[in-house]
């Protein structure tokens, strides 16, 4: 019997998983860390935080799962995508990492927009300078900190850092170097014509594979610190929406996915590129060879609610404590007493500004239309309902594109809520479907670990073998016309609230 490793450097924390080759989970194991945030819309990670998660993780999974590490066949990657992790020649890490919801770029997503050419830059890289994206994080370094931009010899992304830190490999793979800026997206190679224009250099990018191919193998060093095999592949991998969307199965046209993690995505598959002339959905590399995916992403989904754990969530942390239970379970016993619509209390959730549909880093959160009668649980489920419309924002803007929508699978931390699900199902007015795994990412890379050691032919073959469908919850007519009345409200919120936010 052979055994997969999938490991999803996430925003939280570093999450790694054993599977047997039929794609059940053996073991799992999370390590949390931190995020800084040193200014209002900044963020940043310690790379060798996301190091340290993964060698507690791998080796946790590897005791309590009682195999041997030589059974282990192969390990796939997964991470948030777009952070700029900047090395030095010995391989050092020059300065913390600027992480995908960091809002600081703006001048510099202009600067890129001038010297590029907008025309040119959706040509190549199939989308706008946005300041999720890498290469604006990188032209700030080079603005603002001359000195440690003049010393970079390495830009990796959060995962390809852990591949680095394995294997002693440069290298990444076509979904994770989408969200650069960077790649040419049609011809799945970086694009030197950007690279050079913005006066950076084709040798600090690491070498750009396949999602299944094998990218190197886990060095004597990081055997020792993980409990893994000297030797065991390590295959590309995948950006953690392109790795979770094969971990649900969205291989083929028809099925697209809502994942409520920290962030918040729709995506959907494509066989060709198909962009969005607005710039309002992200046009990707798709894990599998000669496909592309189309993706909506709202920045603060599962970020909200954690916000409001974090913050106002006291009772349900000790509760939470008390019973061994997560405290999200008691926030939605909470939601779920109120009644939908909230009271025509209305929820922004642009706590980091928001990508889809608005482009704006400047964007705000908002409650709106709070009154003396709204009790907490209403507030609770406001969050809850809010990031739905901004999926539903995500998912309008893939219709209108052309792209079929037969079914929608939840996925992510807050797929895992019943009554997160149903708000999707009412909002979107579609059945929404759950898997076998809610193992998204981790799972997707193993996958991919699976088909580039040989187990199976190719992706979809691999997700068919593996992934069944086990749950469909249906819209609720009358429920649903409550959200309409309440997501027109919402569409409207934001146009009248825009020349308001302060932008500087
Ligand atoms: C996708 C995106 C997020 C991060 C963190 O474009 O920015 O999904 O990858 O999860």
């Amino acid at each position: 019997m052979g055994y997969f490793i999938g490991i999803d450097i996430g925003t939280s924390g570093t999450k790694t998983v054993l599977f047997d080759t039929k794609g059940n989970t053996i073991a799992s194991n999370t390590v949390e860390y931190d995020m800084y945030q040193p200014e209002i819309g900044w963020a940043e990670q310690e790379p060798e935080d996301w190091w340290k998660a993964t060698c507690e993780s791998i080796n946790n999974v590897i005791r309590r799962s009682g195999i041997k590490a030589e059974e282990i066949k192969g390990i796939g990657l997964s991470g948030q995508m777009h952070g700029a992790v900047l090395l030095d020649k010995e391989g050092n890490v020059l300065r913390s990492a600027i992480i995908w919801c960091d809002q600081r770029s703006s001048a510099e997503c202009e600067e890129i927009t001038d010297i590029i050419g907008p025309k040119q830059l959706i040509e190549i890289a199939a989308n706008p300078a946005l300041t999720g994206f890498t290469a604006p994080k990188v032209m700030w370094v080079k603005k603002h900190q001359p000195e440690i931009f003049e010393k970079i010899a390495h830009i990796l992304l959060p995962k390809d850092y852990i591949r680095y830190k394995l294997t002693g490999e440069f290298a990444t793979e076509v979904s994770d170097a989408s969200g650069t800026l960077l790649l040419n997206i049609k011809e799945r190679k970086w694009s030197k014509e950007i690279v050079e224009r913005l006066g950076l250099d084709m040798a600090w990018l690491p070498e750009v594979y396949e999602s299944h191919i094998v990218s190197g193998k886990v060095s004597k060093k990081a055997a020792e610190l993980t409990g893994l095999k000297e030797g065991t592949p390590v295959v590309g991998g995948g950006g953690d929406q392109a790795a979770g969307a094969v971990g649900n199965g969205i291989v083929k046209k028809g099925i697209v996915s809502s994942t409520i993690g920290t962030s918040g995505v729709v995506f959907a598959y494509t066989d060709k590129v198909t962009i969005d002339p607005k710039g309002r959905v992200h046009t990707f590399c798709h894990a599998i060879p000669n496909t592309w995916h189309v993706m909506g992403v709202t920045q603060g989904a599962g970020l909200s609610l954690k916000w409001f754990r974090d913050n106002f969530g006291f009772e349900e942390k000790t509760l939470g404590m008390l019973t061994d239970t997560d405290p999200y379970v008691y926030m939605d016993k909470e939601a779920e007493q109120a009644e939908p619509g909230c009271g025509g209390l209305v929820y922004l959730p642009y706590l980091m500004g928001e990508r889809t549909p608005h482009l704006d880093p400047y964007a705000k959160g908002v409650f709106f239309g709070l009154t003396a009668k709204h009790r907490r649980h209403e507030v609770i489920r406001s969050i809850l309902e809010g990031v739905v419309f901004s999926l539903r924002d995500c998912l309008e803007i893939i219709e209108d594109m052309g792209i079929p929508v037969e079914e929608v699978r939840a996925s992510g931390g807050g797929g895992r809520s019943r009554l997160w699900r149903q708000i999707q199902a009412d909002v979107f007015k579609k059945d929404i479907v759950t898997i076998n795994s809610a193992e998204g990412p981790a799972l997707g890379v193993a996958i991919l670990a699976g088909v580039g050691t040989g187990i199976y032919n190719s992706v979809p073959e691999a997700c068919e073998a593996i992934i069944k469908r086990i749950n469909v919850q249906h819209p609720d007519e009358k429920v649903s016309g409550v959200y309409e009345k309440n997501y027109r409200l919402y569409t409207q919120l934001y146009p009248a609230l825009k020349d308001l936010y302060g932008r500087d």
